[in-house]
């Protein structure tokens, strides 16, 4: 039976579980609940490879981590998502290293910011959030099916359920910018690649899962302003205020996915509060929209991110 729920901590949900032998890659690791779930797996036993952009950033979280747990496993990665070479490279890069990847964390993200584009000309959270993570689990695939079994869980959010996927304009090139429509958009995305993933993966032994983490004060709200907050409030389907959780809570539902024995056999999913989520219902704060698991969307959008990215993926 599975005994955990919104309260539920990462340390309590990784209790009795060991990671030893496994090798887990996790992006967005220099800031806020990449940093406690790299922190949860390494206790586990698991080898680290903490993944971000900011090198100054990411070598101090690293450092602190070893601070703490000095037999840790940790190796650090540099790669920016919002530049598909940079993806390239850094795939690459941890290919020549490690033939075998048992977990890969697709958690970073960025949110509402205004108006910007990838190297490549996507807009920002479209790029980051959704095609810069679709290349790196394609080029990774390879080292996730000789390492199998295994789990792939890409952080999506609540979020999702401001937009389905908008595939005629991905980009915002045909229609005004809205920041929290393009959040929405992208954490979409992440739940319908999450579809696609797995279906692709499944009888290898790869299993993959999106994840509402909760909504916790990280560095995420960056680009948020006082009237963002009220904003985003209004928009809560529940109609309550927000509930805040720590960051130890935040990171269990990742840290669940991607190690509870309890989802063997499980995939494509969505999952909250360390549950499978239900079918979102109107008025109500948690669940998953029907159109973020719907399997002729998650086809299509494999479609459009290949065509994007200029790759394919052989399973
Ligand atoms: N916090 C919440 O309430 C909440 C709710 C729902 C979903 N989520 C999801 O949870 C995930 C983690 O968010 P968080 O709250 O921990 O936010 P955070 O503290 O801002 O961490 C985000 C991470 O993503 C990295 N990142 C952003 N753009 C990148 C890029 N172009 N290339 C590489 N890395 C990049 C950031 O790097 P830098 O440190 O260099 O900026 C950082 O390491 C996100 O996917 C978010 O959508 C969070």
């Amino acid at each position: 039976m599975n005994r955990f729920d919104a309260n539920s901590t990462t340390d309590q949900v990784i209790d009795g579980i060991s990671l030893q032998g496994q090798l887990a890659v996790v992006t967005g690791a220099s800031s806020g609940l990449g940093v406690e779930t790299c922190r949860v797996l390494a206790a586990a036993g698991a080898t680290v490879l903490m993944v971000a952009r900011d090198e100054e950033k990411l070598e101090s979280v690293a450092q602190e981590l070893r601070r703490q747990q000095p037999d840790a496993q940790l190796h650090t990665q540099i790669m920016d998502l919002a530049d598909l070479n940079s993806v390239r490279i850094a795939a690459t890069e941890i290919l020549l290293h490690h033939g075998q990847i048992q977990l890969l964390i697709n958690n970073a993200g960025v949110m509402a910011c205004p108006l910007q584009y990838t190297a490549q000309g996507f807009e920002m959270q479209f790029g980051t959030n959704h095609l810069g993570h679709f290349l790196f689990t394609g080029l990774l695939s390879d080292a996730l099916i000789d390492g199998a079994p295994g789990r792939v869980v890409n952080l999506s959010s609540a979020g999702h359920r401001f937009a389905r996927f908008n595939f005629d304009d991905p980009s915002y090139q045909n229609r005004p910018y809205d920041k929290w429509q393009a959040y929405g958009e992208s954490k979409t995305a992440n739940i319908l690649f999450t579809v696609g993933l797995d279906l692709r993966t499944r009888e290898r032994g790869v299993r993959a899962f999106a994840v509402h983490p909760g909504v916790i004060m990280t560095n995420l709200s960056r680009h948020m302003e006082e009237a963002d907050l009220i904003a985003l409030n209004e928009r809560n389907p529940s109609g309550e205020p927000l509930v805040f959780k720590s960051l130890e809570q935040g990171a269990a539902t990742t840290v669940w996915a991607a190690s509870s024995p309890h989802l063997a056999g499980r995939g494509g999913i969505y999952l909250e509060n360390c549950q499978i989520a239900p079918a979102a219902v109107q008025g109500k704060g948690i669940g998953v929209e029907s159109y973020a698991v719907n399997p002729a969307a998650a086809e299509r959008l494999w479609s459009l991110s290949e065509e994007l990215v200029g790759q394919s993926f052989e399973f």
